[in-house]
């Protein structure tokens, strides 16, 4: 692979620096429009939400037929989820976080699947019991970002499965191993429980038309990684009697050693900032983290740094820039040299520690109801 030219992405691997457009080519999806965004804003009255304002949500599979639905006010539902298999970094908050505010602003039921099995196989390292843990420790960050209790569902993977099983069977059905295979690259070594597991993944698409009994169409934000599962959904939809998916895809938030993702999968936890780092952790990641920058302070001033490789600069951008204003002021004061790394890092590190002091307050009360968010049962059987 040469370094610059070629990348991959799949759901289980992210490699090499990733070109966008060329991606959303690869992957056969469509731009996601200013005509669509200002749909979308007055649909959420007026504002859009930061990831999508800077572009951080860039492609989309039939994000129309649902903002024809919201419009409507036609039911329509929220899907995304989290593979547990550690404490979740800031990068894992950006499609719950978008998932949260169109929940509010469009008053759309939430379903948040939980795959601890999907990380059993997939991670030789970890055992059941510490995808289960961490299955659960990952469920209060997500909630802690401030869904509706009443209108957000949780699959567990594990512990969910009576709920979820009689709908996988019917979807397992439809999906031949040719396709698996083909979509996400396995080898003939691959256990089969990964081989399997895209079924569980496509079972919340339908699961509350299911219930409902009628089409209650799906909006899935994700990384545009997983976009490959749910191709697999779409497929398979229309032979089932549901509606297909629509998909909202972010570009990956890269990593703090300047890789394309904040993974710590086959890296150093130094490349991520997790949740329950430290105070003292996160500050020394935050100093020695890549960026833009130049050799010496006097090129600097002279002739500014780079804000789109930076690492830091990716932070304002999908999470810590409290309006579009301070972002742009940070993003000008970066490429002129008005504002060095030292003292941008610096600034970065406050509201890093005054985001994780708010979360663990939410985050305690997020524990007093996720238990009750989780379906253990099926509708009714099929
Ligand atoms: N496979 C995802 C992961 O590894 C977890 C997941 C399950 C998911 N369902 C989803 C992600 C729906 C996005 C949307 O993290």
């Amino acid at each position: 692979m040469a370094d610059g030219e070629e990348f991959i992405v799949t759901p289980y691997e992210v490699r090499g620096r990733i070109d966008y457009a060329r991606l959303r080519e690869q992957f056969g999806t469509q731009e996601l429009t200013s005509e669509l965004l200002a749909r979308l804003r007055t649909l959420a009255g007026g504002e859009l939400h930061p990831l999508l304002a800077r572009g951080i949500y860039y492609s989309h599979r039939d994000l129309a037929t649902i903002l024809d639905r919201a419009a409507a006010h036609r039911p329509f539902f929220l899907y995304s989820g989290r593979g547990p298999s550690g404490p979740l970094h800031v990068s894992h908050l950006a499609s719950f976080e978008l998932c949260r505010w169109l929940q509010e602003r469009l008053g759309a039921p939430m379903y948040v699947q939980i795959t601890d099995d999907e990380k059993y196989w997939a991670r030789a390292g970890l055992t059941r019991e510490e995808t289960a843990a961490w299955g659960l420790e990952n469920l209060y960050d997500i909630l802690a970002l401030g869904f509706d209790p009443r209108r957000t569902r949780v699959f567990f993977d594990s512990r969910s499965i009576a709920a979820l099983y009689p709908l996988a069977i019917r979807v397992a059905r439809r999906i031949p191993y040719s396709t698996v295979r083909a979509v996400f690259g396995f080898e003939p070594s691959a256990n089969i429980g990964l081989v399997f597991y895209t079924a569980l993944q496509s079972v919340p698409c339908f699961w509350p038309s299911w219930e409902a009994g009628e089409d209650v169409p799906c909006l899935i934000p994700c990384g545009i990684d997983q976009d490959p599962h749910f191709r697999v959904s779409r497929d398979i939809a229309e032979g089932l009697g549901y509606p297909k998916p629509a998909l909202l895809h972010s570009q990956m938030i890269p990593g703090l050693l300047g890789d394309a993702a904040m993974s710590t999968t086959g890296n150093t936890a130094d490349n991520a900032l997790f949740l329950n780092d430290p105070p003292k952790v996160l500050e020394r990641k935050v100093k020695n983290a890549f960026t833009g920058g130049r050799a010496t302070v006097e090129e600097q001033r002279r002739l500014g740094a780079t804000p789109e490789i930076c690492s830091v600069w990716a932070l304002w951008r999908t999470r810590f820039a409290r309006s579009d204003d301070e972002f742009r002021t940070v993003t000008e004061q970066c490429r002129s040299g008005a504002l060095l790394c030292g003292e941008c890092k610096g600034k970065l590190i406050e509201r890093l520690h005054a985001f994780t002091a708010e979360h663990a307050v939410a985050r305690e009360r997020a524990k007093e109801w996720a238990e009750s968010a989780i379906v253990t049962a099926a509708p009714r059987p099929l």
